[in-house]
């Protein structure tokens, strides 16, 4: 009989048979199971190990319960049926709950600590990006003009010297491009000179190469990075950003550009700012200007800012030279000095941005400090 039972039960059910089915008898047996239970429930870890538990005790087929209902049951004389199924039937009811507290018990400690979320903590803060204050100023200065009906144009920032100069009017070899210091891409001696590569050193070859692309009428602002090779100090930096304008269209005068460029300084510094015009000297405009604002520090009375005299240099602008007009001709006609005139203006943004927001040192927009970059967010 004993190989008979073994052979039947696998080798972890040992529930032993029961003798005796008095009160006593089943107490003792019911609590030993029930102790078994909990032991075993307290052991489990992780989700296989609470499968392993609920097959062991509640599988239908070979579970402990189903041994005990089958073999404790069948054997027990009908008087004591009733107490030993009230037995088994408090004892399933603790099996369950073990199951539902080992499984509800989630990952082991260890799991936990190594995932854990207080929830109760502050919140991981994520940081907002900010504008740049020179992209910001650059946006500000090109919506003035695209308010005015102004579109806005890029170009590149390795340029042929044909676009950075010859085309602008410096002829090669003329002394004014001595007045920008330029950087060159290195081994191009055996290209002609108006196709070697430079970085250029306004923005202004971009007038060029939109006036190439379209007949006049034109309206553009070309806001961008330029390149010099000056040393660096408290007001230069040999990489800066500029936004050139061109204006180009029948019956453009010299009144149109004072007007535009007085009306957006008005609406970029305030409308208390007052605008003059200084004569200057640009190849590719003529006449050319420099043009001066009121001090926005003291209003105009003189100040260290302003070095007392209560006006600040701001830009350079001027008529577009019919040199220059007679390049574009060559791609596009229709830019025929007889016919057509314009004006254009190029200014430094980082020197605004200085001025607006009272900045006494140009590197302090490129040294990445985010405690001075904050305040512009
Ligand atoms: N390109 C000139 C500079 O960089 C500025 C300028 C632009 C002047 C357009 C007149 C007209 O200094």
């Amino acid at each position: 009989m004993q190989w008979f039972i073994l052979t039947l039960t696998p080798m972890n059910i040992d529930i032993p048979n029961l003798t005796a089915f008095d009160a006593a008898a089943l107490d003792s047996a019911f609590a030993m199971l029930e102790q078994q239970a909990r032991a075993a429930a307290a052991a489990v870890d992780g989700e296989a190990a609470v499968e392993a538990f609920r097959l062991e005790w509640l599988g239908r087929k070979q579970g402990r319960l189903n041994e005990v209902s089958g073999r404790w049951l069948k054997a027990a004389p009908v008087e004591a049926k009733k107490a030993l199924g009230q037995h088994f039937n408090k004892l399933k009811t603790v099996v369950e709950m073990l199951l539902d507290e080992a499984a509800g018990a989630g990952p082991s400690d260890a799991a936990l600590a190594a995932e854990a979320l207080d929830i109760t903590l502050p919140g991981t803060r994520r940081l907002t990006g900010a504008e740049h204050p020179i992209t910001k100023t650059l946006n500000e200065i090109t919506s003035v003009f695209a308010a005015l009906g102004y579109s806005v144009g890029v170009g590149p920032e390795v340029e042929t010297d044909f676009y950075n100069f010859e085309s602008m009017n410096f002829p090669p070899g003329h002394p004014a491009r001595d007045t920008q210091d330029t950087l060159v891409i290195a081994n191009q001696d055996r290209r002609p000179q108006r196709d070697r590569l430079l970085l250029r050193t306004h923005t202004s070859p971009v007038q060029m190469r939109t006036m190439e692309s379209q007949p006049p009428p034109v309206r553009i602002v070309i806001p961008g990075k330029v390149h010099r090779n000056d040393a660096a100090d408290a007001t230069h930096s040999p990489i800066f950003h500029q936004v050139e304008g061109l204006c180009v269209d029948t019956n453009i005068t010299f009144s149109d550009l004072k007007g535009t460029l007085d009306f957006a300084m008005k609406a970029f510094f305030g409308s208390s700012v007052k605008t003059r015009f200084f004569p200057s000297f640009f190849p590719f405009t003529e006449p050319s200007a420099d043009v001066q604002i009121s001090c926005i520090f003291c209003g105009g009375k003189g100040c260290r800012k302003c070095k007392q005299s209560g006006w600040i240099e701001l830009l350079g602008c001027g008529m577009v030279d019919p040199a220059v007009f007679a390049f574009a001709a060559e791609k596009q006609p229709a830019y025929d000095s007889k016919k057509i005139s314009g004006f254009a203006f190029g200014m430094g943004v980082e020197r605004i941005a200085m001025m607006k927001y009272g900045i006494s040192e140009i590197g302090k927009f490129y040294a990445g400090d985010m405690r001075f970059l904050e305040q512009f967010a």
